[in-house]
């Protein structure tokens, strides 16, 4: 059976490169291009780390993307408190390399035609996505699967009381992509992340699991391990890398087709992924939320990257 192919729209931080880092590690799939915007850190920073990302994986082929430097209407916050100034945890891992000339949100597009039936992960905010829809307005037609890590449906918030972070950082174009993208996505929560951390014990053996683990992915997250210790965590919550399971292998989640939808306004709502599944709103279902992970098979999945070579 030929390797699916994968495009990763992402805003490179720490587990980011460890989502990045499954997809490359797993046969079923071939990583056909990553496109890059503003979140975690600055663009200039996340295009770097991408490009750091593939180079340790010996995956210097994979053409990169630069895409939103900024959201479409309103400013957001980084999240380099947890990811480190640099994206990827301040342990000095730098092997960056050219760009495309083509924007992502026209990466995007050319490579769903190039590539139809494939499966997009977005792994930031959903910039790009809308921006390639604005463009496309058909590009559901091309596209396979999506699958999307944000939102909480329960208003577990992480950047603010009610919203997650991918979401927060952009909610106009999360509702354009929810009101006009015809993508059904799988959508792979915060409070999914909350719900399955990786304990202390079955972190450090994956990261123990060979080289990559060892000499990329263990000095990545060394910060923000002690950041989550300091704060008595029971392990690493890790959200992109449970996206990127589902989507290597959707067995991996449970979920519930409903509709949903986000909030633009400006109060403590802003970013607040609202969900219907009594159908109150009479509005049709437009997004499979994750209900559960199996964690098992998520580790499973995390630990054939951490045990590839590592080529910095
Ligand atoms: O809320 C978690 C999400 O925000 C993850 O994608 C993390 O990388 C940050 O982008
Ligand atoms: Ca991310």
């Amino acid at each position: 059976m030929s390797a699916r192919p994968m495009i990763i729209d992402t805003d490179a931080g720490v587990d980011d490169a460890l989502a990045i880092l499954m997809a490359l590690a797993d046969p079923s799939v071939e990583v056909v291009g990553i496109t890059t915007l503003n979140g975690n850190v600055s663009l200039p920073n996340v295009e770097r780390n991408v490009g750091t990302i593939l180079n340790a994986f010996g995956a210097g082929h994979i053409p990169i993307y630069r895409g939103a430097a900024r959201p479409l209407l309103v400013d957001a916050p980084d999240a380099a408190d947890i990811h480190g100034a640099d994206g990827l945890g301040d342990a000095g891992l730098r092997a960056p390399r050219d760009l495309e000339s083509t924007h992502a949100a026209l990466g995007i597009i050319e490579l769903a035609k190039r590539y139809p039936g494939c499966t997009l992960v977005t792994l930031g905010p959903l910039t790009n996505l809308a921006i390639a829809l604005s463009l496309e307005p058909n590009l559901a037609q091309y596209i396979g699967k999506t699958i999307i890590m944000g939102g909480a449906p329960k208003a577990t918030g992480n950047i603010t009381a009610t919203a997650e972070f991918n979401i927060y950082v952009d909610p106009e174009a999360t509702a354009l992509v929810l009101s006009r993208g015809n993508l059904q996505p799988t959508m792979v929560t915060w409070e999914n992340t909350l719900d399955h951390p990786i304990l202390w014990d079955r972190w450090e053996a994956l990261l123990d699991a060979g080289d990559m683990g060892k000499r990329f992915v263990r000095p990545m997250c060394t910060n923000l391990m002690n950041w989550a210790k300091t704060r008595n965590r029971p392990g690493m919550l890790m959200a992109d890398p449970k996206a990127m399971a589902v989507a290597l292998d959707p067995s991996c989640a449970t979920v519930a087709h409903v509709y949903m939808e986000v909030d633009c306004g400006t109060g403590i709502g802003r970013g607040m992924t609202a969900v219907d599944p009594i159908g109150f709103s009479k509005k049709p279902a437009n997004t499979y939320v994750a209900t559960h992970l199996d964690i098992d098979k998520v580790i499973a999945l995390i630990t054939k990257a951490t045990a590839v070579a590592c080529h910095l």
